[in-house]
């Protein structure tokens, strides 16, 4: 149990790579809340973690609601000491575009879930972090290769890898390690965000496996491994460091 009685907060907790870690996170014995606007879908996720983590309906693109979540984690389990900004997401309602035909609103949407959501995240969770603590950003290997229509996406994901390094340098004091876990193509609900009828979308996944040089699509469970690791001692020597888990897409 690697991360035995450790309090942790895990912004998309109630689904796909975000619900994976809370799975992982369990099975090592951490505890915590999970955070995500859909009351079904977190309810869910609730019960299957249970009794460990509990869940806090939260928009995470509304800074004045952030600090709440630390507020009510630290009055339900006493402290904080890992943070997992995972909450955010490349598709839904025509954020899909490139240089050519991203309009100015859908610009301002992908960077405030993505990137600014991030940073406020991250700022009002510090008063509530005890040293030594173990943050972790969910970027995407986005931040490494061009992928059609992921262009505003692409540079939120690249500030957030940036954050990791700059973050844990302002936090060198405290010793808050901060860090980065950027997916490859992972099997979760995003799919569905695809609004393709199901067979399509089945096919759709297995075309993207093929391409993936493991030729799988990574599953939640790989991301929470990771997770995992960063989170715990066994990685107290790395700090603005970004671990991809791609199935080898972007090295091989
Ligand atoms: N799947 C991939 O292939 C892949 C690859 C690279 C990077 N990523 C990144 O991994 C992260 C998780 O993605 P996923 O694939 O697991 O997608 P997902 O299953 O669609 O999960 C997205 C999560 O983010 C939450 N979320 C989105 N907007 C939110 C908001 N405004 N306020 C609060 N919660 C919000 C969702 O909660 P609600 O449903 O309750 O809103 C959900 O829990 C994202 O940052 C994504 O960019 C994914």
């Amino acid at each position: 149990m690697r991360l035995k009685n450790k309090v942790a907060v895990i912004t998309g907790g109630n689904s796909g790579i975000g619900l994976g870690i809370a799975k992982e996170f369990k099975t090592e014995g951490a505890l915590g809340t999970i955070v995500g606007r859909n009351l079904e879908t977190l309810n869910n996720a609730e019960t299957l973690l249970s009794p460990n983590f509990k869940s806090i309906q939260t928009d995470i693109t509304k800074t004045e609601d952030l600090e709440n979540i630390f507020k009510e984690t630290q009055k339900e389990f006493g402290k904080l000491d890992i943070l997992v900004v995972n909450a955010g997401g490349a598709l839904g309602n025509g954020t899909l575009g490139s240089v050519v035909d991203t309009t100015e609103e859908n610009y301002d949407r992908m960077i405030d879930l993505n990137l600014k959501s991030v940073f406020f995240t991250v700022q009002k969770a510090l008063p509530y972090l005890n040293d030594g603590a173990s943050i972790i950003l969910v970027a995407s290997i986005a931040t490494k290769k061009a992928f059609e229509g992921l262009t505003v996406y692409s540079a939120a994901k690249a500030g957030v890898r940036s954050f990791a390094r700059t973050f844990s340098r302002d936090l060198l004091d405290r010793a808050i390690r901060v860090n980065v876990l950027s997916p490859g193509t992972i099997e979760t609900p995003l799919f569905k965000k695809l609004g393709l009828p199901d067979e399509v979308s089945e096919q759709a996944k297995e075309q993207f496996g093929k391409l993936i040089p493991v030729k799988r699509l990574g599953q939640p469970k790989d991301m929470g491994r990771v997770a995992v690791f960063l989170a715990s001692d066994d990685s107290s020597f790395i700090l603005g460091e970004d671990i991809t888990a791609d199935g080898g897409v972007v090295n091989l």
